[in-house]
């Protein structure tokens, strides 16, 4: 929720406990978020997470001391095993650091439970043991225990129960869709791709053939994806699909644009249109579904300004104002292992589920330039080879996405005693829970030897590779 929500608001939902999240901000910026002093005097636990901490420093009357830089980085933290917070987590642990503004002067009664080895405090509580602070981020991959560290403090702090299921999400769903769309009909746009997949597999499993799944082709799938997703449909999801090929369209309208913003809206754009064409030959047809999930939410909004929007993804920025279909996103507050953990439940195959995410812009954002038929051609053959020897290797599984990337660079080579002066490409591969946080994948030298050396020898206008070793933060995944 955001922290300029009504606290009358935020305690009607009975919270167990409250995380305050990090921000860009400085507690002592003009226009810094600042939460109810309501929320601060009641019973419940809180924990702040970098800025959140520096809230609770100053509300408490402690001191932050500010620093103009911030900076993120690896850091070993190193606690008293006496927090409640830091249960079975090892007394050494590396995290991901904030390395902004810092804990000055403890607030009375607080105590300092972890710092790092430079002696930067690094976790503070509370007498009452009811408010925590942490300088470091627990929700970024890179935190090695972070998960145990916030399910310490949901569980063993808030005491809260877990009980969400796979199976009574989807009892609840169905009845949601069902109540919600009657005898209408729902259009649902599918791609192949896992979230899109276990969406329409939902609807279907509420509403039969009232939801109709349209596949389309913008020409920025990857190569053969087209047809692959139609057999996949029809032979291995049993469920029919209309497909339809708009690559010519979709390239016309991206002709020239380079900017990576404008590339996502105009393909967001044009998807919603070519639904909403598709509609008007349906009766009762008044619902689009989506697989939009939470981490494309929270990428795509900015609530209020502070946290600041990183990208587009297209399901999300690029719906118009004004829509004349009735949005349905069954999966927008879940991440992609609940995601799958519901597929499984709905019996999707696991090697569907298991395929990588694919963004909605597709190729586009991975040609870092304009776009023309001769340049997706390259990254196709590039991009299919990678992924081939991921299979062969027996890498693809234990990756959570990989794909290669077209440069807008040519450069020097020498390939059978010519002279060559052509593209380069870099690969990118990373592993990651969510997608949210992601850690470049090191895969065995032999391995990227290999694939370099294919698409070097294969594709003709390649002939450079480079590997991404950018986490993300401070990288995203897609390089637009
Ligand atoms: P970034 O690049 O933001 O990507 O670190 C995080 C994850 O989201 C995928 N992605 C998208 N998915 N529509 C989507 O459905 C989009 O516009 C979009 N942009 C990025 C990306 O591939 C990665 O898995």
């Amino acid at each position: 929720m955001p922290f300029s929500e009504d606290p009358n608001k935020i305690l009607s939902k009975k919270p167990v406990g409250i995380i305050l999240s990090g921000g860009p901000s400085s507690v002592y910026d003009d226009n810094s978020p600042q939460i109810s002093n309501q929320l601060f005097r009641l019973d419940i636990p809180i924990l702040g997470i970098c800025y959140g901490m520096q809230l609770l420093i100053k509300v408490y009357g402690g001191e932050v001391g500010s620093s103009k830089n911030r900076e993120y980085g690896n850091a070993i933290l190193n606690h008293d095993g006496l927090s409640k917070l830091f249960y079975n987590v090892n007394n050494l642990t590396k995290v991901w650091m904030s390395h902004g503004d810092y804990l000055k002067k403890k607030p009375e009664g607080f105590t300092v439970d972890a710092i790092t080895k430079d002696n930067v405090p690094a976790a503070i509580s509370s007498k009452d043991k009811r408010k925590y602070g942490i300088q470091f981020h627990p929700e970024v991959t890179h935190s090695k225990e972070g998960d145990k560290i916030i399910k310490n403090f949901v569980f063993k702090i808030c005491n809260a129960k877990s009980i969400w299921t796979a199976k009574s999400f989807i009892q609840n769903q169905i009845k949601t869709i069902k109540d919600t769309v009657g005898d209408s009909k729902v259009i649902c746009g599918v791609s192949g791709g896992v979230d899109s997949t276990v969406t329409v597999k939902l609807l279907y499993e509420a509403i039969g053939d009232n939801v109709i799944p349209v596949f389309i082709d913008n020409g920025l799938l990857r190569k053969d994806e087209f047809e692959f997703v139609k057999l996949m449909f029809k032979d291995r999801m049993n469920m029919p699909i209309k497909s339809f090929n708009r690559s010519k369209h979709f390239l016309d309208k991206l002709k020239g644009i380079t900017n990576p913003e404008r590339k996502r809206k105009i393909i967001g754009r044009e998807f919603i249109k070519i639904f909403d064409e598709i509609s008007k030959k349906y009766d009762k047809l008044e619902f689009l579904a989506q697989g939009t999930l939470y981490p494309d939410i929270i990428e795509s909004v900015s609530v209020n300004g502070p946290s600041a929007k990183i990208k587009s993804h297209h399901n999300v920025g690029g719906l118009p104002k004004k829509l004349n279909l009735k949005l349905i996103e069954p999966m927008k507050k879940l991440f992609k292992d609940e995601v799958r953990e519901i597929g499984r439940s709905l019996n999707v195959p696991e090697d569907i589920l298991m395929r990588h995410p694919f963004p909605g812009p597709g190729l586009a954002v991975r040609i870092l330039e304009d776009i023309t038929k001769q340049k997706l051609k390259l990254l196709k053959e590039a991009d299919s080879i990678f992924i081939e020897e991921l299979h062969l290797q027996g890498l693809y599984d234990t990756t959570w996405q990989a794909f290669v990337v077209l440069l807008p660079v040519k450069s020097v080579g020498v390939m059978g005693d010519k002279r060559t002066y052509q593209r380069a490409v870099a690969l990118r591969a990373v592993s990651s829970r969510d997608g949210m946080t992601a850690e470049w994948t090191e895969f065995p030298h032999e391995f990227l030897k290999r694939v370099s050396t294919r698409i070097v020898n294969e594709v003709y206008g390649i002939n450079r590779v480079v590997y991404d070793i950018t986490n993300k933060p401070p990288g995203t995944i897609e390089w637009e």
